[in-house]
Protein backbone atom coordinates (compact mmCIF):
# COMPACT_ATOMS: atom_id res chain seq x y z
CA UNK A 1 0.00 0.00 0.00
CA UNK A 2 1.19 3.71 -0.84
CA UNK A 3 2.87 5.59 1.60
CA UNK A 4 0.24 8.01 3.32
CA UNK A 5 0.43 11.90 2.38
CA UNK A 6 -1.18 14.44 4.51
CA UNK A 7 -1.63 17.91 2.66
CA UNK A 8 -3.78 19.78 5.10
CA UNK A 9 -1.75 21.65 8.00
CA UNK A 10 -4.45 22.14 9.92
CA UNK A 11 -5.70 18.33 9.66
CA UNK A 12 -2.06 17.45 11.51
CA UNK A 13 -2.26 19.78 13.77
CA UNK A 14 -5.95 18.78 15.16
CA UNK A 15 -4.44 15.33 15.35
CA UNK A 16 -1.11 16.97 17.16
CA UNK A 17 -3.14 18.73 19.77
CA UNK A 18 -4.77 15.77 20.92
CA UNK A 19 -1.68 14.45 22.93
CA UNK A 20 -1.12 16.53 26.10
CA UNK A 21 2.70 16.29 26.17
CA UNK A 22 2.76 17.74 22.49
CA UNK A 23 0.22 20.26 23.01
CA UNK A 24 2.48 23.22 24.58
CA UNK A 25 4.84 22.56 21.24
CA UNK A 26 2.27 23.53 18.95
CA UNK A 27 1.77 27.44 18.38
CA UNK A 28 -1.98 28.66 18.40
CA UNK A 29 -3.10 28.24 15.26
CA UNK A 30 -6.68 29.40 13.60
CA UNK A 31 -8.40 29.08 10.36
CA UNK A 32 -8.15 32.60 8.29
CA UNK A 33 -10.63 34.90 9.54
CA UNK A 34 -10.35 38.65 10.02
CA UNK A 35 -11.81 38.71 13.87
CA UNK A 36 -9.33 35.97 14.73
CA UNK A 37 -6.47 38.20 12.71
CA UNK A 38 -7.40 40.85 15.22
CA UNK A 39 -7.41 38.89 18.24
CA UNK A 40 -4.11 36.83 17.28
CA UNK A 41 -2.19 40.41 16.70
CA UNK A 42 -3.95 41.23 20.05
CA UNK A 43 -2.31 38.72 21.39
CA UNK A 44 1.06 38.12 20.04
CA UNK A 45 1.75 41.05 18.07
CA UNK A 46 3.10 38.95 15.11
CA UNK A 47 1.56 36.06 13.20
CA UNK A 48 2.10 34.12 10.39
CA UNK A 49 -0.82 33.33 7.94
CA UNK A 50 -0.12 30.64 5.46
CA UNK A 51 -1.46 28.68 2.66
CA UNK A 52 -3.46 25.13 4.48
CA UNK A 53 -1.73 23.03 1.49
CA UNK A 54 1.04 25.29 0.49
CA UNK A 55 4.93 24.03 0.46
CA UNK A 56 7.87 25.74 -0.16
CA UNK A 57 7.49 28.75 1.99
CA UNK A 58 4.77 29.89 -1.16
CA UNK A 59 2.44 31.88 0.00
CA UNK A 60 3.33 32.05 3.70
CA UNK A 61 3.03 36.28 5.22
CA UNK A 62 4.34 37.60 8.30
CA UNK A 63 2.04 40.28 9.80
CA UNK A 64 3.09 42.57 12.76
CA UNK A 65 1.04 45.02 15.22
CA UNK A 66 3.48 47.72 15.36
CA UNK A 67 0.74 49.49 17.52
CA UNK A 68 -3.17 50.61 17.16
CA UNK A 69 -2.81 52.11 14.01
CA UNK A 70 0.70 50.86 12.43
CA UNK A 71 0.46 47.15 10.55
CA UNK A 72 3.00 45.48 8.61
CA UNK A 73 2.96 42.63 6.51
CA UNK A 74 5.37 40.35 4.09
CA UNK A 75 5.34 38.26 1.39
CA UNK A 76 8.54 37.66 -0.55
CA UNK A 77 10.76 40.44 0.29
CA UNK A 78 7.94 43.32 -0.43
CA UNK A 79 7.36 44.78 3.21
CA UNK A 80 3.97 46.66 3.03
CA UNK A 81 2.97 49.50 6.10
CA UNK A 82 -0.77 50.21 6.49
CA UNK A 83 -2.30 52.90 9.16
CA UNK A 84 -5.30 50.46 10.23
CA UNK A 85 -5.88 47.31 10.96
CA UNK A 86 -8.86 47.40 8.34
CA UNK A 87 -6.89 48.36 5.76
CA UNK A 88 -4.05 45.85 6.64
CA UNK A 89 -6.52 43.13 6.96
CA UNK A 90 -8.40 44.23 3.37
CA UNK A 91 -5.55 43.97 1.61
CA UNK A 92 -4.63 40.61 2.79
CA UNK A 93 -8.00 39.12 2.38
CA UNK A 94 -7.37 40.24 -1.15
CA UNK A 95 -4.28 38.15 -1.68
CA UNK A 96 -6.33 34.93 -0.12
CA UNK A 97 -9.49 35.20 -2.21
CA UNK A 98 -11.51 32.14 -0.92
CA UNK A 99 -8.66 29.97 -0.77
CA UNK A 100 -8.14 28.05 2.49
CA UNK A 101 -5.25 29.79 4.69
CA UNK A 102 -4.52 29.57 8.31
CA UNK A 103 -3.60 32.13 11.19
CA UNK A 104 -0.56 30.97 13.53
CA UNK A 105 0.85 32.51 16.10
CA UNK A 106 4.62 33.74 15.25
CA UNK A 107 7.42 32.35 17.10
CA UNK A 108 10.32 35.00 17.08
CA UNK A 109 13.08 32.78 16.09
CA UNK A 110 16.35 31.92 16.81
CA UNK A 111 19.53 34.26 14.77
CA UNK A 112 22.90 33.53 13.17
CA UNK A 113 24.93 36.07 11.92
CA UNK A 114 21.30 38.01 11.82
CA UNK A 115 19.31 36.05 10.17
CA UNK A 116 16.82 33.79 11.31
CA UNK A 117 16.53 30.11 11.38
CA UNK A 118 14.60 26.95 12.17
CA UNK A 119 15.44 23.25 12.10
CA UNK A 120 13.71 20.56 9.95
CA UNK A 121 13.69 17.10 12.02
CA UNK A 122 13.31 13.75 9.55
CA UNK A 123 11.69 11.30 11.49
CA UNK A 124 11.29 7.75 9.63
CA UNK A 125 10.13 4.16 10.13
CA UNK A 126 13.55 2.34 10.52
CA UNK A 127 13.62 -1.11 9.15
CA UNK A 128 12.49 -3.10 12.27
CA UNK A 129 9.11 -0.45 11.86
CA UNK A 130 10.30 1.66 14.60
CA UNK A 131 10.05 5.26 14.13
CA UNK A 132 13.56 7.14 14.48
CA UNK A 133 14.95 10.26 14.27
CA UNK A 134 17.40 10.07 11.09
CA UNK A 135 18.50 13.63 10.77
CA UNK A 136 18.53 17.42 11.98
CA UNK A 137 19.35 20.39 10.08
CA UNK A 138 19.10 23.85 10.41
CA UNK A 139 17.92 26.27 7.24
CA UNK A 140 18.94 29.90 7.44
CA UNK A 141 16.82 32.61 5.89
CA UNK A 142 17.45 34.47 3.04
CA UNK A 143 18.86 37.77 4.02
CA UNK A 144 15.52 39.78 2.29
CA UNK A 145 12.84 36.63 3.31
CA UNK A 146 10.68 35.79 5.97
CA UNK A 147 10.21 32.35 5.49
CA UNK A 148 13.93 29.82 5.69
CA UNK A 149 12.62 27.07 3.09
CA UNK A 150 15.59 25.83 0.92
CA UNK A 151 13.44 26.42 -2.48
CA UNK A 152 12.63 30.89 -1.42
CA UNK A 153 16.59 30.88 -1.17
CA UNK A 154 17.23 29.43 2.64
CA UNK A 155 20.85 28.07 2.89
CA UNK A 156 21.25 24.58 5.02
CA UNK A 157 23.59 24.51 7.61
CA UNK A 158 24.78 22.34 10.35
CA UNK A 159 22.51 22.60 13.82
CA UNK A 160 25.79 22.66 15.41
CA UNK A 161 27.23 25.41 13.47
CA UNK A 162 23.58 27.72 13.97
CA UNK A 163 23.83 26.84 17.64
CA UNK A 164 26.84 27.57 18.54
CA UNK A 165 26.43 31.59 19.20
CA UNK A 166 24.19 30.37 21.89
CA UNK A 167 25.24 27.26 23.74
CA UNK A 168 27.73 24.99 24.33
CA UNK A 169 28.28 21.61 22.19
CA UNK A 170 27.66 19.66 25.14
CA UNK A 171 24.39 21.89 25.29
CA UNK A 172 23.53 21.61 21.41
CA UNK A 173 24.05 17.57 21.16
CA UNK A 174 21.58 17.47 24.30
CA UNK A 175 19.31 19.49 22.68
CA UNK A 176 19.59 17.47 19.67
CA UNK A 177 18.42 14.48 21.77
CA UNK A 178 15.29 16.31 22.82
CA UNK A 179 14.44 17.47 19.15
CA UNK A 180 14.61 12.78 18.58
CA UNK A 181 12.30 12.62 21.27
CA UNK A 182 9.74 15.28 20.26
CA UNK A 183 10.47 14.24 16.55
CA UNK A 184 9.68 10.49 17.66
CA UNK A 185 6.67 11.84 19.71
CA UNK A 186 4.97 13.53 16.72
CA UNK A 187 5.48 10.57 14.22
CA UNK A 188 3.56 8.65 16.31
CA UNK A 189 0.94 10.66 17.45
CA UNK A 190 0.14 11.31 13.84
CA UNK A 191 0.45 7.48 13.06
CA UNK A 192 -2.99 7.19 15.48
CA UNK A 193 -4.58 8.93 12.72
CA UNK A 194 -2.72 8.03 9.57
CA UNK A 195 -1.35 4.33 9.93
CA UNK A 196 0.22 4.02 6.66
CA UNK A 197 2.90 6.91 7.08
CA UNK A 198 6.38 6.09 6.71
CA UNK A 199 8.46 9.37 7.28
CA UNK A 200 7.66 12.78 8.35
CA UNK A 201 10.19 15.79 8.37
CA UNK A 202 9.02 18.20 11.04
CA UNK A 203 9.62 22.19 10.85
CA UNK A 204 11.04 23.35 14.47
CA UNK A 205 11.37 26.64 15.43
CA UNK A 206 13.47 27.55 18.42
CA UNK A 207 12.32 30.61 20.03
CA UNK A 208 14.92 33.07 21.82
CA UNK A 209 14.23 31.19 25.03
CA UNK A 210 15.59 27.97 23.24
CA UNK A 211 11.61 26.48 23.49
CA UNK A 212 11.14 24.25 20.48
CA UNK A 213 7.93 24.77 18.57
CA UNK A 214 6.61 22.53 16.15
CA UNK A 215 5.49 25.00 12.67
CA UNK A 216 4.53 22.08 10.63
CA UNK A 217 4.78 18.52 9.56
CA UNK A 218 5.49 17.56 6.02
CA UNK A 219 4.55 13.99 4.97
CA UNK A 220 6.40 14.14 1.82
CA UNK A 221 10.05 15.63 3.43
CA UNK A 222 12.87 16.11 1.19
CA UNK A 223 15.96 14.13 1.76
CA UNK A 224 18.37 15.63 0.02
CA UNK A 225 18.88 18.08 1.66
CA UNK A 226 20.81 16.05 4.49
CA UNK A 227 23.23 15.13 1.59
CA UNK A 228 24.53 19.47 2.28
CA UNK A 229 25.72 17.45 5.74
CA UNK A 230 29.39 16.86 6.36
CA UNK A 231 28.48 13.05 7.78
CA UNK A 232 27.66 11.41 4.51
CA UNK A 233 26.31 8.56 6.86
CA UNK A 234 23.19 10.68 7.85
CA UNK A 235 22.10 10.66 4.54
CA UNK A 236 23.21 7.17 3.54
CA UNK A 237 20.98 5.97 6.68
CA UNK A 238 18.01 8.11 5.52
CA UNK A 239 18.18 6.66 2.12
CA UNK A 240 18.55 3.18 3.23
CA UNK A 241 15.30 3.34 5.38
CA UNK A 242 13.27 5.28 2.27
CA UNK A 243 14.44 2.28 0.01
CA UNK A 244 13.27 -0.25 2.67
CA UNK A 245 10.21 1.05 3.32
CA UNK A 246 9.50 1.34 -0.44
CA UNK A 247 9.53 5.06 -1.26
CA UNK A 248 11.43 5.81 -5.01
CA UNK A 249 13.79 8.68 -4.94
CA UNK A 250 14.41 11.08 -7.89
N1 LIG B 1 4.44 30.54 13.24
C1 LIG B 1 5.61 30.84 12.68
N2 LIG B 1 6.54 31.56 13.36
C2 LIG B 1 7.74 31.86 12.80
N3 LIG B 1 8.11 31.47 11.56
C3 LIG B 1 7.23 30.76 10.83
C4 LIG B 1 5.94 30.40 11.35
N4 LIG B 1 5.29 29.69 10.41
C5 LIG B 1 6.12 29.59 9.35
N5 LIG B 1 7.29 30.24 9.60
C6 LIG B 1 8.43 30.35 8.65
O1 LIG B 1 7.97 30.11 7.35
C7 LIG B 1 8.50 28.89 6.83
C8 LIG B 1 7.44 28.19 5.97
O2 LIG B 1 6.31 27.88 6.76
P1 LIG B 1 5.71 26.41 6.80
O3 LIG B 1 4.58 26.43 7.76
O4 LIG B 1 6.80 25.44 7.04
O5 LIG B 1 5.09 26.26 5.33
P2 LIG B 1 5.63 25.48 4.02
O6 LIG B 1 4.74 24.29 3.90
O7 LIG B 1 5.44 26.43 2.89
O8 LIG B 1 7.05 25.10 4.26
C9 LIG B 1 8.95 28.12 8.07
O9 LIG B 1 9.97 27.20 7.78
C10 LIG B 1 9.44 29.26 8.95
O10 LIG B 1 10.73 29.70 8.53
MG1 LIG C 1 7.78 24.01 5.88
Amino acid sequence: MAIQRVKSKWAKTKVLLLSEPLRERIPVTRRWQIPQLASMLDEHGMVYVKPDQGTFGLGVVRVERLSDTDYTYQSGTVLQRFSSFAMMASSLQERIGSRSYLIQQGIPLLTYEGLRFDIRVMVQQNPKKEWETTGIIGRLSHPKKIVTNYHSGGVIMSIDQLMHPHLSQPQTDSYKMWLSEIGTSVARQLQTRYPRMKEIGIDVAIDESFRPWILEVNTLPDPFIFRKLNDKSVFRRIHRYCLAYGRRLK
